[in-house]
């Protein structure tokens, strides 16, 4: 009998102790199902010093103050269908300082051994927005590498999981092919512009965009010719036929509201025109 009860006191600790290992990285524990497969260092995103609850959807990395160009990123976070705004979604940012590298300061634990300390965190608001102030970082020493930031988001209901970094357009080692990639987690790159003496950037995330194993949208399905969050192409419409066949002329601007309307219905080909009506309502 005691050798029974040594066999499954030795059974219980190896299976507690199993059970310990395989705990999920979520500390929140209200993750149902994975998303966006394996990612190394994603879990840096529990490392916040403020816990999530008390998360604010503003932060200022520790840069901000240093040498360097000042930039405000801000926008909105949304559910998958690309259009509902998405409250309490924690953001994780990390980047590289002015020379190009993660910096350390000697003192860290966990991932801010790679991330270094030019991180922060953000939770989006009840109308899903964000912001965060930093510097814009610089590429790796030596490297054409693109300057970026590393984003990490974290649902309720969700594992963390990564999306597009951001990027900065103008940035010459920006590779098209970059531009051109299906979008995960939204268009990552920004487009900087200068405002009161600082350079501003919006970045939208849809959550789950291009993520693999996030469940599909639910409800009224997305009518698009685009992926969602890419870039809106310019639209030039030429003219079918008439005075301006060939050209791009805007037909307001040459003949007025009124008959300008006219002109454009008269000479534009209907398909172009559907293209037209379709991008609005995708570039919103
Ligand atoms: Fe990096």
């Amino acid at each position: 009998m005691k050798l029974l009860f040594l066999i499954l006191f030795v059974a219980c600790i190896s299976l507690t102790s199993c059970s310990q290992n395989n705990a999920p990285k979520d500390p929140t524990h209200k993750s149902k199902i994975h998303v966006g497969g394996n990612c190394e260092g994603c879990e840096a995103i529990y490392e916040s010093p403020v816990p999530f609850e008390q998360l604010n959807s503003v932060d200022t990395l520790p840069d901000f103050n240093d040498q360097g160009p000042k930039i405000e990123i801000s926008g909105i976070v949304y559910q998958r269908d690309g259009k509902t705004p998405a409250k309490d979604v924690v953001l994780y940012v990390y980047h590289t300082d002015q020379s190009g590298v993660y910096p350390k300061k000697g003192n860290e634990i966990g991932w801010a051994k790679r991330h270094g300390y030019i991180r922060g965190w953000v939770k989006s608001d009840k109308n899903g927005f964000y912001k965060f102030y930093t510097l814009v970082p610089a590429s790796y020493p030596n490297s054409r590498n693109p300057k970026h930031i590393h984003p990490t988001v974290k649902e309720t209901d969700k594992n963390e999981y990564w999306i597009d970094e951001y990027l900065f357009e103008g940035d010459p080692y920006l590779e098209k092919e970059k531009s051109d990639r299906p979008p995960r987690g939204g268009n990552g790159i920004v487009k900087p512009y200068m405002k009161d003496g600082m350079l501003r950037a919006t970045r939208h995330i849809i959550l789950g965009l291009n993520v693999p194993d996030y469940p599909k949208a639910i409800g009224k399905k997305i009518q698009s010719g685009l992926a969602i969050g890419t870039n809106c192409p310019a639209f030039d419409a030429l003219h079918f036929s008439g005075a301006d066949k060939g050209k791009s002329a805007c037909p307001m601007c040459k003949y007025g509201y009124g008959q300008g309307v006219m002109v454009w219905i008269n000479y534009t080909n209907l398909n172009q025109l559907n293209d037209f009506v379709k991008r609005m309502e995708i570039c919103g």
